[in-house]
């Protein structure tokens, strides 16, 4: 049965709380694509094709093609930032993007001004921002929806789609204040320093029934509250942390090991980046944050307890340096230990020179059409076939996550092929050799 599906008629506004490295990287590309002067290269809803049916059958669409996404002619970009730079001079300051392609698009990226932020410096030391919002965490939470309003009327928006694109915070976790809408409502009223920034505009975008997808780390929309409210004003949510860099390679690289049972002693991972995003994360307390997202990884998808033999005395350490002179030209390092038949030993060195935001930018942007076309069709609460893009994916309660990212794309592929009607695939193949022994 084809889901039901409201057309993506008219303007998608995409509001980005944080316009840094990966949000002008996505702007400046979206804005340079629609010019033709360039390809999405790494976006899966612009680039990426979905088997349909039989392999016999030989359909492979474009996903763009096969379900209903907003064309990305219609996008109007939006946001706020602690810093009051426009997108053309963040992009510049950012450094991700050469002079060339910014300037095929300066009109276009000038036009983007952030809104003034919802901040409290205590999340993120490091930065010295002065764009912010005064008042209590409530008054802030009203005027974050006057802003979506006053946007999406002066841009003739038909939707709104927000994603967090800001700062990692410090590291915290839920309380009771984070347990209902009620104590989390009544938390705002009092300014309690428990809620952080991004909270506001989640709690924000949810009560107005807008799509919230997290790019960073922290809790954010992952607390019951959160999830309680988006149930409520039937919203769909996601998070946390785009998956990008060295754990977009421990995802491709733990899943074969394991395919393979062969064993893993040790997982030393190094980093060092030099950008915003590096500075933030050289305070510790917000290193944490990255750190406790990062290391969830290797154990979901080796799961030492069911297999002691091969990763029971796994040593997984994860180091991020904030190295200036790199800039978002992250490079990382590691260095993995590995046994095989008979236990004898084996190592593996990756040595990634990758491009933080040019990795993460494909990704904002299809989390933001993805989650247009969910909320359009009446998927609300948490998008887990969204994992694919997300370092520490969300789960319901008790359910742990999956992170292995091939099986990650089955389940999103599977979801696309269940809204359009179409056949589920389980790779079992057997009916075709049945069909061709039939045949003969
Ligand atoms: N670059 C990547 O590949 C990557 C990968 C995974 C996750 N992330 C996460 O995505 C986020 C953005 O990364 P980035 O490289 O663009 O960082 P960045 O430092 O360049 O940009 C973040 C921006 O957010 C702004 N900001 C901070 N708090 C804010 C608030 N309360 N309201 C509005 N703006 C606020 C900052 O001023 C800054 O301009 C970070 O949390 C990062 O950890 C990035």
């Amino acid at each position: 049965m084809k889901t039901n599906i409201t057309p993506a008629n008219g303007k998608l506004g995409i509001l980005i709380p944080g316009l840094g490295a990966v949000a002008t990287t996505m702007i400046a590309g979206v804005e340079a694509v629609k010019k033709g002067i360039s390809q999405p290269i790494g976006s899966l809803t612009q680039m990426g094709s979905i088997r349909l049916g039989k392999r016999t059958e030989n359909r492979y669409p474009k996903v763009k093609d096969f379900v209903p996404l907003a064309k990305l002619d219609d996008i109007v970009f939006g946001g706020w930032d602690v810093y009051s730079d426009n997108v053309f001079e963040a992009a510049t300051k950012a450094k991700v993007l050469e002079a060339g392609l910014l300037n095929a698009v300066k009109s276009e990226l000038e036009a983007v001004v952030p809104m003034k932020a919802a901040f409290d410096k205590n999340y993120a030391k490091n930065l010295i921002g002065t764009h912010v919002k005064t008042g209590t965490r409530y008054e802030m939470a009203q005027e974050v929806m006057n802003d979506i309003t006053t946007f999406k009327e002066k841009n003739g928006c038909d939707r709104i789609v927000l994603i967090w694109c800001g700062s990692t915070e410090i590291y915290y976790e839920a309380s009771d204040i984070h347990q209902t809408i009620a104590k989390f409502e009544q938390a705002l009223i009092d300014d309690d320093k428990r809620i952080s920034p991004s909270m506001i505009y989640a709690y924000a975008a949810l009560k107005m029934g807008i799509p919230f997808a997290n790019g960073a780390p922290n809790l954010t929309v992952d607390i019951p509250a959160m999830i309680e409210l988006a149930k409520l004003t039937e919203t769909p949510i996601a998070g946390k942390d785009f998956k990008t860099g060295q754990t977009l390679m421990k995802t491709i690289l733990a899943p074969g090991l394991a395919a393979r049972s062969l064993g893993v002693k040790g997982w030393f991972s190094t980093n060092i980046l030099g950008n915003r995003d590096g500075l933030v994360l050289d305070d510790p307390d917000n290193f944490k944050t990255k750190e406790v997202s990062k290391l969830g990884v290797l154990e979901d998808i080796l799961r030492p307890e069911d297999n002691p033999e091969l990763y029971g005395d796994l040593y997984h350490k994860i180091r991020i340096d904030y190295y200036p002179p790199h800039g978002d030209n992250k490079e990382s390092w590691d260095n993995i230990d590995i046994f095989g038949w008979l236990g004898y030993k084996m190592q593996i060195k990756i040595n990634f020179l990758c491009r933080d935001s040019i990795l993460a930018a494909p990704i904002a942007l299809d989390l933001a059409l993805f989650s247009d076309l969910a909320k359009r069709s009446g998927m609300s609460g948490i998008q887990e076939w969204l994992s694919f893009y997300l370092k520490s994916p969300q789960t319901a309660e008790g359910l742990p996550p999956e992170n292995d990212i091939f099986k990650q794309l089955i389940k999103l592929q599977n979801t696309l092929r269940h809204l359009m009607g179409e056949d589920l695939i389980t790779h079992l193949g057997l009916d075709y050799y049945q069909e061709l022994v039939d045949v003969l």
